[in-house]
């Protein structure tokens, strides 16, 4: 900072100024600043941080090691080269690119849904998604661990539509006191809820790993009449034989259609094999397949309604958000969902990269297999070395170390060791639960969590 600029701001008596000084202080006192790390290359296994030379990176989300993946990258400078650098404009006016719709009609493939619609991020999905579809007399019930983009997508939503009311159960508690049919029961005696209700969840809940119980709540949704909603940002790519998320874990996915114009046994149009090996379905077969799903929920094992998802974590990693849905939820977001009617398409070389990194996901399950077995291998050697990780099928690893301030002096100690991993403590998650989020990627090699884990013991 100049001299002229700290005199500045010293010498300023406005109330904003006096406040954030005094917050600045008590972060820096509390030792709970962030500090920002500047990446100098390609997001890898390892990468070149300017303060530390070459780490081992252990916390981002490129869960299959698709964001420096040749093919992913090439898609998008072809992106880049054949429509330009911007979209200059929001969808429905003239922001909408033939690659906007390859990727669209790409995730409702992944997904098992009859369509999808991109936004910017996953957190401008969800803001468009909740006030969009709901109205006043809706109430919308919401796992307590959800992430901050659905608390705020409600909050946002009983603004816009005053009315839309709003209940939060305990993380993955489906019976019992404060729980997701406690949190029902009160909104079918509640005489303001008259219109519908919503049931949220994280498919995979980010600081815990942990996973929400679909098919259970699927039954009680049905019970109640209610829609289920899912964010699976952190599904995507981990979940499931093929990483198309929590839904195909628990079997409610459906089986993979064929992409259109695929070519099946190396003939196009032919019924073949598709990318798991199963046989591939004619167009009517795949019209009845489809509204099946749409409609299937005797079992408990039947659909999510909605899906919202993030393209920054595991598909490639730039940027971008969707909602996988019916058509009549994304065609309701294109008429009347306001991040998508007032702010740009996403950009064409971050859609045509997500839709190959998507692609080689559903062409190559070794990936998401190699994910499992990394991740087991790890949470096996950081228990061996003493640590307490947190249980799941997922790719976060928490360890739980208590204080805030601990967890960032761990992390930064790692780092000096070489191997960057964050500490994630108050207002990430409740005061006295910090932690240490390691997150394990398909691109990690057995040595390189040996190294990580070798870093955890010397701490
Ligand atoms: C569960 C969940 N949902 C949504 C998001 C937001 O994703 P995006 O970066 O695409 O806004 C995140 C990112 O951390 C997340 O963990």
């Amino acid at each position: 900072m100049s001299d002229r600029i700290q005199s500045v701001n010293t010498m300023s008596n406005n109330v904003f100024d006096a406040r954030t000084d005094a917050l600045f202080s008590q972060l820096r006192d509390q030792k709970v600043w962030k500090e920002l790390q500047t990446i100098e290359g390609p997001m890898d296994a390892k990468i070149r941080l300017k303060a530390y030379g070459e780490v081992l990176c252990f916390c981002s989300n490129n869960y299959l090691g698709l964001a420096n993946h040749p093919e992913v990258v090439e898609a998008g400078v072809r992106g880049l080269k054949d429509f330009g650098a911007g979209t200059a404009s929001v969808r429905f006016i003239c922001g909408t690119f033939s690659p906007h719709h390859e990727l669209e009609a790409e995730i409702a493939r992944m997904m098992g849904t009859e369509s999808s619609y991109t936004f910017v991020s996953a957190w401008t999905a969800a803001e468009a998604l909740f006030p969009t579809c709901c109205e006043p007399g809706d109430c919308i019930i919401s796992d307590e661990l959800n992430h901050a983009c659905i608390i705020d997508a409600i909050r946002l939503t009983t603004v816009i539509k005053k009315g839309v009311q709003k209940a939060v159960y305990a993380n993955n508690r489906l019976e019992g006191d404060k729980s997701l049919r406690a949190a029902l029961e009160g909104a079918k005696k509640n005489p303001e809820v008259t219109g519908q209700i919503w049931v949220v969840t994280d498919g995979v809940f980010s600081m815990e790993g942990s996973i929400a119980d679909l098919p259970a709540m699927r039954k009680l949704c049905d019970e109640f009449g209610a829609m289920l909603i899912v964010d699976d940002s952190h599904g995507h790519g981990v979940m499931g034989k093929l990483g198309r998320g929590t839904h195909e874990h628990w079997g409610m996915a459906g089986e993979l259609q064929m992409a259109k114009g695929q070519i099946a046994n190396g003939k196009e149009g032919e019924e073949g094999k598709g990318p798991n090996g199963q046989r591939a379905k004619g167009p009517n077969e795949e019209k009845a397949q489809s509204s099946k799903q749409q409609s299937s929920n005797g079992s408990g094992i039947g659909r999510v309604d909605i899906f919202t998802g993030t393209l920054g974590k595991a598909l490639g990693g730039g940027a971008g958000g969707f909602v996988a849905a019916s058509e009549r939820v994304t065609k309701l977001l294109i008429q009347r969902g306001r991040p998508t009617l007032f702010s740009n398409a996403l950009p064409v070389t971050v859609a045509c990269s997500a839709k190959k990194a998507i692609e080689i996901m559903l062409r190559e399950p070794q990936r998401v297999q190699k994910l499992k077995d990394n991740t087991a291998y790890a949470r096996k050697k950081i228990k061996e070395a003493g640590f307490d990780v947190l249980e799941s099928p997922t790719a976060i690893c928490p360890i739980i170390v208590g204080e805030t301030a601990k967890a960032i002096a761990m992390s930064k100690r790692l780092l000096e060791l070489g191997v960057f991993v964050i500490g994630f403590g108050y207002p990430v998650v409740p005061e006295g639960h910090a932690r240490l989020r390691c997150q394990i990627s398909a691109a990690h090699s057995t040595g390189d969590i040996d190294a990580l884990v070798g870093a955890l013991r010397r701490l």
